[in-house]
């Protein structure tokens, strides 16, 4: 009878996995703060992605370790760099499932952040002409969402023209709409490397205390050109995921981010909560919140148990 009058479903469909992709060969360098995640060669990664196809996984994003980083992150746009080679390479491998770029500077600049810095902080308007540049690249490695994470200002637009002057007019952005400055980015700092040497984000990443601004910032990027929103972090954020979908009519993503995988997994290890249990009611809260897309390290897990 419950699952007869359910109000609320979970679709592996709509689950997208991020991955952190790095160069080498036969490389699964695990990562600590996240368990069951690693830094994943290319030779490793593939089979992932398999797996998450096989269990019906809509999507994968990619993070890339680079082997050099710089002041301008000019390895986010090497055609030779992970995330590019990754992208070809699953695309040559047929695997049925899209393949969305993040598109953000921070694990590629020396100093960590998200863009070009100038002074102590983070120059806006000199960083759009970099991330439209990287998005172009992953573009033509033939990603299928260009996902941009860096919350500079006028970035969706940035992006949206130069994929159109290359060509890839058709290709869709979900842009990082409402993307708070969050202690839950924990862990994925350790993971991708990316936590900056000096400041924090909150020059341009949004103050957990507003609400309203996320709609503004949601509204913004579509009248610049997102074809999709997101919501980051999903479950501290609830409510904005529902104001947000039911202000906007494009699709809506919410990102259950590393620091929610990481505090369930450490309850879980410890016995203190059941694991999977607490994990498919994290996600139904996503869902009933109104998330049509939901990233998760958990989409391989949750979708095996779906069935
Ligand atoms: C990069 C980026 C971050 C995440 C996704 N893209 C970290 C940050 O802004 O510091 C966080 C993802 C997670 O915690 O799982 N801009
Ligand atoms: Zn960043």
């Amino acid at each position: 009878m419950r699952r007869l009058v359910a109000e609320t479903r979970l679709h592996a469909a709509s689950f997208v996995l991020p991955l952190f992709v790095t160069s080498g060969e036969a490389i699964e360098r695990p990562i600590a703060s996240m368990p069951g995640h690693a830094q994943l060669s290319i030779d490793r990664l593939v089979p992932v992605v398999r797996e998450a196809a096989d269990a019906g996984v809509g999507g994968v994003i990619l993070f890339g370790i680079p082997d050099t980083k710089d002041e301008q992150g000019s390895s986010a746009w090497d055609p030779q760099g992970p995330v590019p080679r990754a992208i070809e390479a699953i695309k040559s491998a047929d695997i049925d499932l899209t393949v969305w770029a993040d598109v953000c500077m921070c694990e590629y600049t020396s100093h960590g952040h998200c863009g070009v810095v100038r002074g102590t902080t983070v120059d806006n308007d000199a960083t759009l002409p970099l991330l439209a540049r990287t998005a172009v690249s992953y573009a033509a490695a033939g990603a299928d969402v260009i996902a941009p994470s860096d919350m500079m200002d006028g970035r969706v637009a940035a992006v949206r023209s130069a994929l159109d002057s290359a060509q890839f007019d058709e290709l869709p952005i979900c842009a990082y709409s409402a993307k708070y400055a969050s202690a839950y980015y924990g862990p994925f700092r350790d993971a991708a490397g990316s936590t900056p040497a000096f400041g924090d984000r909150r020059t341009h990443q949004m103050d957990p205390a507003n609400g309203r601004e996320a709609l503004r910032e949601a509204t913004i990027d579509l009248a610049e050109g997102a074809d999709m929103v997101m919501v980051k972090p999903a479950g501290p954020y609830l409510d904005i995921v529902r104001q947000v979908r039911d202000r906007v009519d494009v699709p809506v993503a919410a990102y259950q981010v590393s620091g929610e995988y990481s505090m369930i997994e450490a309850g879980a290890a410890n016995d203190w909560i059941d694991g999977d249990q607490v994990m498919l009611e994290s996600l139904t809260s996503i869902a009933r919140a109104g998330a049509d897309i939901i990233l998760t390290y958990y989409a391989i897990r949750a979708a095996t148990l779906l069935g």
